[in-house]
């Protein structure tokens, strides 16, 4: 990643607005309500922003999004970017290093997945605990650049602890249950088949998405604390029979974005 480049959307995003965000967010398909309820909002279009990767989704939101909550002032990607869709690993990253270098020093990123574990069911949520990546590449390979981070950077608490636990109180005083467990990175756009599903659950998944594991490594490599929040929209191929579809992951997700947005707002009010 070019330091200059992203240093360019960073001033381009200063000159829209004073306010210095302390935490990032990523909202997943469906779970774009949260911008909703940020106060005093600067709305900036991803083809605005110098060097921004443009969404390749047609009426799917590209907006970054800088407001607050309580003090804490946020900003929040409406839109992500997926490997899938043909992006490079960095297009895939670029608004973690321009939040990073906006100021935020934590990043909340949120997926719809499917479940592996057979004890979850579809429209809970799970902190993310830990994550498998084999099946894309790493982010951070090509040049490294000292100013963002090491060449090799350690990844033995890639999910703040302390984040978890702050995610467990919170959700515990709002009064429902979040479950916790490791997200296994698929490429996608396709669904996994039966036999990979049974080979991951061996490796120890809890869940499978196509996102997320990205973001983590890059915002972590940036020295920030992350959350993952993943919304279980469906249970993984081979263990419930029904075939996925898309629509049903959307419709899950949106029925469960109420729980989400009451979660994250409720820590971001609290936040320092
Ligand atoms: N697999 C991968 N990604 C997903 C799934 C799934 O079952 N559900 C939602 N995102």
């Amino acid at each position: 990643m070019r330091y200059e480049q992203v240093m360019e959307s960073v001033a381009y995003i200063r000159s829209l607005t004073r306010k210095q965000p302390s935490v990032g967010i990523i909202l997943g398909s469906g779970l774009g309500g949260l911008v909703d309820v940020l106060q005093d909002k600067t709305v900036i279009s991803y083809a605005d922003i110098p060097h921004f990767p443009q969404s390749t989704v047609p009426g799917h939101a590209g907006n970054l999004v800088i407001g607050s909550i309580g003090t804490t002032i946020v900003a929040a990607m409406q839109g992500r970017f997926h490997y899938y869709e043909g992006f490079t690993m960095d297009e895939v990253t670029y608004g973690v290093y321009v939040m990073r270098l906006l100021g935020a020093g934590s990043l909340i990123v949120t997926n719809a997945c499917g479940g592996v574990n057979r004890s979850f069911t579809p429209g809970d949520l799970m902190l993310i605990s830990d994550y498998i990546s084999f099946m894309a590449p790493n982010p951070l390979i090509g040049h490294n650049d000292e100013r963002f981070g090491p060449r090799f950077p350690d990844m033995t608490e890639a999910y703040s602890r302390r984040l978890i636990a702050k995610a467990e109180d919170t959700a515990a005083a709002l009064g429902f249950r979040l479950q916790k467990g490791v997200y296994a990175l698929f490429s996608g756009p396709c669904f996994e088949t039966a036999a990979e599903i049974r080979a991951y659950a061996a490796l120890g998944a809890d869940v499978v998405g196509m996102s997320t594991v990205p973001e983590t490594i890059v915002a972590h490599y940036l020295g920030m604390e992350v959350l993952g929040i993943s919304c279980i929209t469906n249970m993984a191929t081979g263990i419930a029979e029904k075939k996925h579809s898309h629509e049903a992951v959307l419709q899950i997700a949106n029925e469960a974005s109420d729980k989400l947005c009451a979660l994250v707002q409720r820590m971001l009010e609290t936040w320092s």
